[in-house]
């Protein structure tokens, strides 16, 4: 979609269709998850949009609540209560999801009374405010909140309010990071006052470290990554960025979540995505950018499991899966050809019980 917000401007671009992608696979598990333990959960759209693209495609609120109605679990999820909040500045584009949520519901007659929407007309930070208002008043909290933010910008969504947002426990934000915005602005004189909003910080601060030779938008990004981390206090922050064939990234997309089944999940959706054309996505969380593709390289993570590893006894494959999940940009179905390799190049000796083959989970190894 471009910026401009005019109905005739919404087209369906690659990176949006990449990102309702990712956000359809994610919600497909975070439902269950948190339905499980929790009588109610929020999810809210911060910036929701109009509802449907000029190409027929449906808009993040449908997907969500499309992801929700037709999942496998749902009877198994009749004890939760699911509350959608969706946020959205422009009186136009709040007429226009109206009347597409108004379909969706006649196209589900029996629609689950657990199962409640909300449009809600006006800003994320003030309606956000507000909502905390509320809640401070009556002596409550949020219920566990999923929240996604995918503005056109880089303004109303101050890092202390997504810190509010992440004190509710259980609470996880999905951001769509407009980086290339905030580097083509934040040197700009009036822009003092929402960079300083944003990142939470000075914008003397956030380029403070930047050196000149290295690449301003992964710095922007790592700062911001950084701020999230310190002051949402979630201890898992994933970037991924959307690479073009140059090299050049145009946004990032940011992850924070206090649950370690988070991010295998959150992971296991970016991995699964090809954002097709020419571009391709990319984990930064962990220094070295590695591109996701049907058959990436393995020799990095071969290196970071025996650095991590050395000298250790009795491993076990779950172990690897976690530390893979946890500190690498890899995920845990790399790990069979990782230790397969390492097997071959004498660096692992395995013990396979009697009639074990592979690294199933009784199978041990030493490095
Ligand atoms: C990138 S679009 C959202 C697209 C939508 N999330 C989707 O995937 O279908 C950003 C939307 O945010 C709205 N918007 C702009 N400023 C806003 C604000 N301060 N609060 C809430 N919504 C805002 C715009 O009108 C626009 O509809």
């Amino acid at each position: 979609m471009s910026k401009d917000s005019s109905p005739e401007s919404w087209k369906m671009e690659p990176h949006t269709a990449a990102k309702h992608e990712i956000l359809r696979h994610y919600l497909g598990a975070w439902f269950p998850i948190l339905s499980k333990w929790n009588g109610r959960v929020l999810y809210i759209d911060g910036f929701a949009g109009r509802g449907r693209y000029d190409d027929g495609s449906e808009g993040s609120p449908q997907i969500a609540l499309r992801r929700l109605l037709t999942h496998s679990y749902l009877p198994q999820m009749s004890n939760c209560e699911f509350v959608f909040f969706f946020i959205e500045k422009d009186n136009e584009n709040v007429a226009a999801l109206e009347v597409e949520l108004d379909a969706l519901k006649a196209e589900f007659p029996n629609w689950p009374a657990n199962i409640k929407t909300r449009i809600i007309n006006g800003s994320f930070d003030e309606k956000m405010n507000e909502l905390f208002e509320q809640v401070r008043e009556q002596n409550r909290q949020l219920a566990p909140t999923f929240a996604f933010i995918d503005p056109f910008g880089y303004t109303k969504f101050p890092m202390d309010l997504l810190a509010e947002i992440a004190n509710t426990p259980k609470s996880e934000l999905f951001i769509n990071f407009m980086v290339g915005f905030v580097q083509r602005f934040i040197a700009r004189d009036k822009q003092q006052t929402p960079m300083r909003e944003l990142y939470g910080m000075e914008v003397a601060d956030v380029l403070k470290d930047y050196d000149p030779t290295s690449n301003r938008i992964e710095h922007l990004t790592e700062v911001y990554a950084q701020s999230l981390r310190g002051r949402t206090k979630l201890p898992y922050i994933q970037r991924f960025s959307m690479v073009n064939k140059t090299g050049n990234v145009s946004y990032a997309l940011i992850h924070a979540t206090a649950s370690e089944l988070g991010v295998k999940r959150m992971k296991a959706a970016m991995w699964s995505v090809d954002p097709g054309g020419n571009y391709r996505f990319s984990d930064r969380t962990h220094g070295e950018a590695v591109l996701f593709e049907p058959t990436p390289d393995l020799t990095p993570l071969r290196a970071a499991v025996v650095e991590k590893f050395a000298g250790a006894r009795g491993v076990t494959r779950d172990k690897v899966d976690w530390f893979v999940i946890l500190e690498t940009s890899y995920r845990e179905t790399h790990v069979i050809a990782t230790l397969t390799e390492l097997e071959k190049m004498g660096k692992i000796t395995v013990f396979r019980p009697p009639g074990k083959r592979g690294f199933s989970p009784t199978v041990t190894f030493d490095f």
